[in-house]
């Protein structure tokens, strides 16, 4: 037994591929890189395709996926007064809740389909609209012509983005839509086994993806950037961090023993963006310091166990430089992961079987208790 489950394969994929070693993710076959080319409309239809009766477009997931925000819009507007007290994090949790009812117009998506649609076109629409509450702006309502990121930002900010800050946006959202059987992903295919549907997947994988371990890293990252301030500050600050046992946010990975392949794509999309001279003025110059910084501490602390910048580190100088709070860090990464764990839904359901392990009992004996009694 492996208390982290770890090397113990779970379920057979044709999903995605993380080959820890080299630093490779292969999903459906693509490279990260050259996915991370693609529309998010277009990576749906590719992680979704194949598990649904008839081939499906990213053109018809754009439409499907533009009449499910409307709806979504609607249908969680009794929540959103509560989930803008809530938070952000605890926010999207309620308006998730909330799902249900009727999809809105969906046209002829095949019917496996449509609650995955909805569901990723309710994740968007609630961080907008919740932060939007927060911030005493009145919610935006989702332009269903629009395609799903741009629409995305646009609700954010209740203005249109640049095209940059789109395509920055796009390449965070498909790069991190898939990653293996992580704790998440894990999660969604033990809920989708017992058939309680996509939405009950996500939104348990969602409650898993909040933790520090998980995909709750990228805020503390910022947090640790803001600590150290500037550079010359990096190596005394992080050598104290470590020295008090704490962990380093945005370094170490179950999988990776070598550097995490989508921390790169993350950190040309952010130089692309200073490049384009769009959205706030980037950490790009101290986190790149801090990370060298880092990484040589790392290997002092832990010699051979080979910590690597992992693609919390760069989300956080991402999302930082497109303006989203860092509060909502953690339920943007949802908002791409979602395409993810649909598809293992939707594979689980598929060709699995209900996930029912087995534990190792190490309590009292029933022979000791009764003779307590
Ligand atoms: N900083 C300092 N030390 C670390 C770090 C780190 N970031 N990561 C691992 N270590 C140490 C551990 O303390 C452990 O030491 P120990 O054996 O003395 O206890 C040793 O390295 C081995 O680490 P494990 O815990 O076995 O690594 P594991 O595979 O369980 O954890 C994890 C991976 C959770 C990502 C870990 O590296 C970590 O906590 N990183 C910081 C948080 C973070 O960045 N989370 C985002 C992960 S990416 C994602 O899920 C989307």
């Amino acid at each position: 037994m492996d208390a982290g489950l770890e090397g113990i394969v779970v379920a057979r994929t044709a999903l995605s591929d993380v080959d820890g070693e080299r630093g490779r993710l292969v999903v459906r076959g693509l490279d990260l890189e050259e996915l991370a080319e693609k529309d998010f409309e277009d990576v749906a239809a590719l992680l979704w395709g194949e598990l649904v009766d008839r081939p499906v477009s990213g053109e018809e997931l754009r439409v499907a996926l533009g009449a499910a925000r409307v709806a979504a819009f609607e249908r969680i507007a009794p929540v959103l007064p509560v989930a803008a007290r809530a938070g952000a994090v605890e926010g999207l949790k309620l308006c998730l809740s909330a799902l249900g009812g009727a999809p809105g117009e969906l046209g002829s998506l095949p019917e496996a389909l449509v609650d995955p649609v909805r569901v990723t076109a309710a994740i968007p629409v609630a961080i907008a609209a919740r932060t939007a509450i927060a911030q005493g702006r009145e919610p935006v309502r989702p332009r269903p012509e629009e395609p799903h990121v741009a629409d995305f930002l646009r609700m954010l900010r209740s203005a249109p983005a640049e095209p940059a800050e789109v395509a920055a946006l796009q390449t965070y959202l498909v790069t991190v839509a898939e990653h293996g059987m992580n704790a998440s992903t894990f999660t969604a295919r033990v809920v989708a086994s017992t058939r309680a549907g996509a939405p009950w997947a996500v939104l348990a994988a969602y409650c898993a993806l909040v933790g520090p371990l998980h995909g709750g890293a990228p805020g503390p990252v910022l947090d640790m950037l803001d600590a150290i301030g500037t550079p010359d500050r990096a190596d005394e600050w992080i050598s104290a961090e470590l020295a008090a046992g704490n962990r380093l946010m945005g370094f170490g990975h179950r999988l990776y023993r070598t550097r995490d392949p989508r921390a790169d794509v993350l950190k040309q999309a952010v130089r692309q963006l200073r490049d384009a001279q769009v959205g706030r003025d980037s950490r790009l110059a101290l986190a790149e310091h801090v990370e060298r910084a880092a990484l040589s501490a790392l290997e002092r602390h832990r010699p051979g166990r080979r910590l690597e910048t992992n693609v919390e580190f760069y989300t956080a100088v991402l999302l930082d430089a497109l303006g989203v709070e860092r509060a909502a860090f953690t339920p943007v990464f949802a908002a791409g992961r979602v395409l993810g764990w649909c598809a293992h839904a939707l594979e689980q359901a598929r060709t699995g079987r209900l996930i029912r392990p087995a534990s190792q009992y190490v309590g009292a004996r029933a022979r000791q208790l009764a003779s307590r009694s």
